[in-house]
């Protein structure tokens, strides 16, 4: 058997799609163009390819894209003012604070400034509340992604045991709450680092959704016949980008999978285009009120 391909890059190419007719419709109605301040600190070269990106999306979906370029020596204090100006700039809807930062700034710190009105990666703790109530205002970008490609192939995944592999907090724990949720009403096992047995419990997994950073660690033997693999991992090994999950094999025994590049990535963006125009409807029709 061999699995079909999710093609991540069409799956976004569409939501960016229908992000640009709602932005178009919203801008008609309210003469109001949505507006994502971007603010990266240092040249990390990963983030300056995300960063121009993601300005490059946002154009294109008709909205407004700033982007702030600090310098690696920025201080605490200076970020925390730049995140100050940008949450009292009305013209401001969305704020996103590129990761990671430089070890001299406190990330937490930075987070936890950003207007939660605003946090259109939420992060803010108040968004992550929210999350965890399942009454979200944003949803997070990544997990949101890897929600819609495997609903591409499985509308229903209802009672499905997902077995998430890492707890960060951009994909990890906020994945699981979502597939937890209910209308996705997975049963989730959430496994990491100390997690004992993990063949024996990814074995079990329907969907399997692999976010632990480590080139290849998902092998065929710990995959169930016929599930549906996701990949978030991003690494580059001699120069060549691969994911988590060892593609070839895994694929051989998978229903579904997807690719690195090409899976996750494009989704990520497309959701940050989404919770931008989100952020955009609810500052204007707050202040019509
Ligand atoms: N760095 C890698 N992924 C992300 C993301 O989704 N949001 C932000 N702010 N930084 C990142």
């Amino acid at each position: 058997m061999s699995a079909s391909i999710i093609d991540g890059r069409a799956i976004a190419a569409q939501l960016r799609s229908d992000v640009q007719q709602d932005v178009e419709r919203f801008v008609a109605e309210t003469g109001v163009t949505p507006h994502l301040s971007v603010v990266l600190v240092g040249e990390n070269p990963a983030s300056q390819v995300y960063v121009r990106n993601k300005e490059k999306f946002c154009v294109a979906a008709g909205m407004k894209s700033t982007v702030h370029r600090l310098s690696a020596e920025t201080t605490q204090d200076e970020l925390l003012q730049l995140v100050n100006e940008l949450n009292n700039a009305e013209d401001v809807h969305g704020i996103l604070v590129q990761l990671p930062l430089p070890s001299q700034i406190d990330e937490q710190a930075i987070l936890d400034a950003i207007c939660s009105e605003k946090d259109v990666d939420a992060f803010h703790p108040h968004n992550v509340g929210l999350l965890v109530q399942g009454r979200s205002r944003f949803e997070p970008c990544t997990p949101a992604g890897c929600l819609q490609l495997i609903r591409s192939v499985r509308e229903d995944i209802s009672g499905l045991h997902a077995v998430v592999l890492g707890r960060s907090e951009i994909v990890g724990k906020p994945m699981s709450l979502l597939l937890i949720q209910r209308g996705a009403d997975c049963t989730v096992t959430i496994c990491h680092s100390r997690t004992k047995d993990l063949a024996e419990i990814t074995k079990q997994a329907d969907i399997l959704i692999a976010a632990i950073g480590k080139p290849n660690f998902v092998t065929a033997d710990m995959v169930k016949p016929g599930a549906i693999v996701i990949d978030v991992g991003i690494n580059r090994v001699d120069k060549k980008l691969v994911g988590d999950v060892d593609y070839d094999a895994v694929a051989e025994k998978a229903d579904a999978i997807t690719p690195v590049p090409g899976g996750v990535g494009p989704m990520t963006i497309a959701n940050l285009l989404r919770n931008s125009l989100r952020a955009a409807q609810m500052q204007t029709q707050a202040r019509r009120q």
